[in-house]
């Protein structure tokens, strides 16, 4: 290209005369020279904007990295029902292993299964949803949800949409909804939290019987059924289709234990039963609820009950089995 532009120059010049052919090849020279070194300053000028611009990039994708992780997650997730925006997602596990489970002494499934060891399997297999018992009234806040029952497609009439400022950054679209009370008294606690210097995320909200199918079945395909169902529910017992649990989030450690030792997690475990929400995963109670700790996904079941369930000192399950409950005949 430059050597190109220089001939076209020389021709202007110089091909006309006589002396032209002397010219050109001095010209030459000393263009070909100058020519060369502006070529390499050029490209050491290139170079030098390329690091700078590599060092800015690498600093701001350090800074934003949180996002980054939301942004590309987003792509991977797929859409939801019937729209645009990706779907909340249970979690993946995280790689460790999840902590040692200790049963309680009031350990149901341990007793069912005639008092096998702390730590084995203890579930029996599933039952084909047909032959679960069936939720009479799942807008009930103390519904029992659980893996020996179903809500079937229950959808919850009067979801509203939870305010995007609430969403976990980069989920802002996904269209996280809430039933009207749960998400009046999520924003009151974001609103208190937030006044005590700590900020809460939604990572995940209402899911729909076939999102929450999807899910699961996706989860199955990756790690196998069984291992699946420790930390995603099948369709029709999630807490989730109700419209009152939430995954909180928008941290470094989402949907690992250790979110529980951020702020929002502490600050969750603290203070969340005030504003009627009750962690349904505790650490060392898998064997009570099928599922491993999850600190961040909490239910909301009423600030009285809540504060009833607190005092209790049961895990959620067992302090909603001890509730009225109605099933489908
Ligand atoms: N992660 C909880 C168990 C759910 O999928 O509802
Ligand atoms: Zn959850």
């Amino acid at each position: 290209m430059a050597i190109g532009v220089e001939m076209e120059c020389l021709s202007q010049q110089d091909f006309c005369s006589n002396k032209g052919a002397v010219k050109l090849g001095r010209h030459a020279t000393r263009s070909n020279d100058y020519g060369y070194r502006r070529q390499r300053r050029k490209v050491r000028k290139g170079t030098l904007i390329w690091i700078v611009v590599l060092l800015a990039l690498l600093i701001t994708g350090y800074h934003y990295r949180a996002h980054i992780y939301a942004f590309v997650d987003h792509f991977i997730a797929g859409p939801p029902d019937g729209g645009t925006a990706l779907p909340p997602t249970d979690p993946e596990p995280e790689e460790e292993e999840p902590a040692e489970q200790e049963p309680e002494p009031e350990d149901p499934a341990g007793e069912e299964a005639g008092g096998e060891e702390p730590g084995e399997e203890t579930e029996p297999g599933p039952l084909p949803e047909g032959e679960l018992p069936q939720a009479a009234d799942a807008d009930y806040l103390l519904v029992l949800v659980t893996k020996q029952m179903t809500l079937g497609r229950y959808t919850p009439s009067d979801l509203v949409a939870v305010p995007l400022e609430l969403a976990a950054p980069g989920r802002e679209n996904w269209g996280f909804q809430l039933r009207r009370e749960a998400c009046d008294q999520l924003v009151l606690m974001a609103a208190d939290a937030r006044a005590e210097g700590v900020a809460l995320f939604v990572n995940s909200a209402y899911r729909s019987y076939d999102t929450q199918e999807r899910l699961f079945w996706e989860y199955a395909a990756i790690h196998g059924e069984a291992e699946a169902n420790t930390f995603s529910a099948r369709p029709g017992q999630s807490e989730h289709q109700l419209g009152t649990a939430i995954d909180f989030g928008g941290t470094p450690y989402d949907f690992t234990d250790s979110f529980g030792e951020t702020p929002a997690g502490i600050w969750l475990a603290q203070n969340a039963h005030r504003y009627g929400f009750a962690m349904s995963y505790p650490p060392g109670t898998q064997a009570i609820t099928g599922y491993i700790y999850e600190p961040w996904h909490f239910r909301y079941i009423g600030v009285e009950a809540a504060a009833e369930w607190k005092e209790s000192g049961l895990v959620l399950c067992q302090f909603l089995a001890q509730k009225p409950q109605d099933w489908l005949e």
